[in-house]
């Protein structure tokens, strides 16, 4: 059996090596399967419209039924066919013979008949990823529930900054995690629709009905242009931003674990599952899922990138370019369908060392913000000043009465004592508990706020 769409136009043999440059083989083993169902669509649409006459759509769909059930056989991978396009209907031809098997190609090109197998698979994937942000989300909220009270510190620059909990933080992950599935599903919109019918880009001639073909493959209708149809390939741009975007959701998470599972914070303890240890350094622990997953988000930023590349100098319609966009597409969709479930179970298994955050709580004057407030709040001054006095008393060393009213006098002239301040006043301020209980607004850390938070997101999820 050789490439039969050769034979015309062209002639001469060719290196290996050009064939598998050429060759899109790999790649094209993800929309195998999603290919037969767009052969059966288009073989049913062909014969709908009476382009095809009952014998051959036959003897077609039954060796396309048994190519589905059984698997399409190695031989139709081989590069000398380019793709699988050709290694298919090499093989159909050969198994049902060319008066039967030459037909089903009528009025369609590999051009909308990739781009319909990229459309197919991808909904699939993106399904299946959408669901498992979805458990990854419900883990999230589920041990962000259990952690409403865990007071540990908060940080900007990394530096610890002020209170909040346990809760709070896994929060924030979950409202990421939540706006990265929702421009996912918006993705999936654009992919809905379906190529088939546009063949090199012009349409066809023959009578097809698109909106037929489009229904029987799940779509919600026909791309409504037939040029832009083959040509466009934004929407894999946009799921691999979507992708993209989301693993770098999950990569700041595993930092967090990287962090926060070292001996220095000690915030929390993965699962053994999730980590590997040393070839020499018997005490090694380490979690190198997290650190996989860091890397692959680079990766999956890496597809984007590469993708947008190799569109962006393209002019109308289909250019072969687009072969080498279509693997860094499935690389990135498969580096996130690993990564969000592994990272799902790596936060349900971990143990979070709630005694060490709230050691950590009040570490670095992480108060210092509601002191400053308080003077504010219940003392009248103004804020810019209540700032001052309290850095002031941190460049001393000490936010107790003595250091606070030097501070005072020195900073701002005044005495905070002759406002009413005590001792007992700044020690009850300066109690992480307290800073978290009294940041109850919308959004904020509070046990209260953060019940709000949990049961908006449950109802969304
Ligand atoms: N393997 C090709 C791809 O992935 C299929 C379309 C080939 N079309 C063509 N005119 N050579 O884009």
């Amino acid at each position: 059996r050789s490439d039969q769409i050769r034979q015309g136009r062209l002639s001469g043999e060719r290196s290996g090596d050009l064939e598998h440059f050429l060759a899109s083989m790999e790649a094209d083993r993800w929309i195998a399967e999603a290919d037969l169902l767009v052969d059966m669509a288009h073989l049913l649409g062909l014969r709908r419209q009476g382009i095809i006459d009952e014998a051959p759509a036959r003897a077609l769909m039954a060796a396309l039924l048994d190519l589905h059930d059984h698997g399409l056989p190695e031989e139709a991978f081989d590069e000398k066919f380019e793709d699988i396009h050709a290694g298919k209907e090499a093989y159909l031809i050969d198994r049902v013979g060319e008066d039967f098997g030459g037909r089903l190609h009528m009025g369609r090109s590999r051009n909308d008949e990739v781009a319909t197998c990229i459309r197919v698979r991808l909904k699939q994937e993106l399904i299946a990823l959408v669901r498992s942000l979805d458990d990854l989300r419900r883990t999230l909220l589920d041990v962000a529930a259990a952690h409403t009270e865990t007071v540990m510190p908060g940080f900007t620059h990394l530096q610890h900054a002020q209170p909040t909990t346990l809760a709070h933080y896994l929060l924030a992950y979950e409202q990421a995690f939540s706006r990265d599935t929702a421009r996912l599903r918006e993705a999936y919109a654009r992919v809905d629709v379906s190529p088939l019918g546009s063949a090199a880009f012009a349409s066809t001639g023959f009578p097809l009905d698109r909106v037929y073909t489009a229904g029987l493959l799940g779509f919600s209708r026909p791309a409504p242009n037939s040029m832009d149809a083959v040509a466009a390939r934004d929407f894999a741009i946009e799921v691999l931003a979507g992708v993209a975007v989301s693993m770098t959701t999950a990569s700041r998470l595993c930092e967090e674990l990287v962090i926060w599972s070292t001996a220095f914070v000690g915030f929390v303890q993965l699962d053994d599952a999730y980590c590997s240890t040393s070839s020499i350094m018997p005490q090694k622990k380490n979690p190198d899922v997290a650190e996989i997953m860091r890397a692959k988000a680079g990766s999956a930023a890496g597809s984007l990138a590469a993708a947008i590349t190799i569109v962006k100098g393209l002019p109308m319609s289909y250019n072969r370019d687009l072969q080498e966009l279509t693997p860094h597409l499935w690389r990135g969709v498969e580096s996130a369908r690993q990564s969000i479930p592994l990272l799902a179970g790596m936060i349900g298994t971990a143990t979070f060392r709630t005694e060490r955050m709230a050691a950590e709580a009040g570490r670095g004057f992480s108060t210092a913000t509601e002191l400053a407030d308080v003077l504010v709040r219940e003392y009248g001054l103004p804020f810019r000043t209540a700032h001052r006095i309290v850095g002031r008393a941190v460049r001393h060393g000490s936010l107790d009465l003595a250091t606070v009213e030097a501070a005072a006098r020195e900073a701002a002239g005044i005495s905070v004592v002759e406002l009413g301040v005590t001792e007992e006043k700044i020690a009850s301020v300066l109690d992480p508990v307290h800073a978290v209980a009294v940041r109850n607004i919308v959004g904020g850390p509070a046990p209260a706020a953060v019940a709000v938070q949990l049961s908006e997101q449950q109802d969304l999820l």
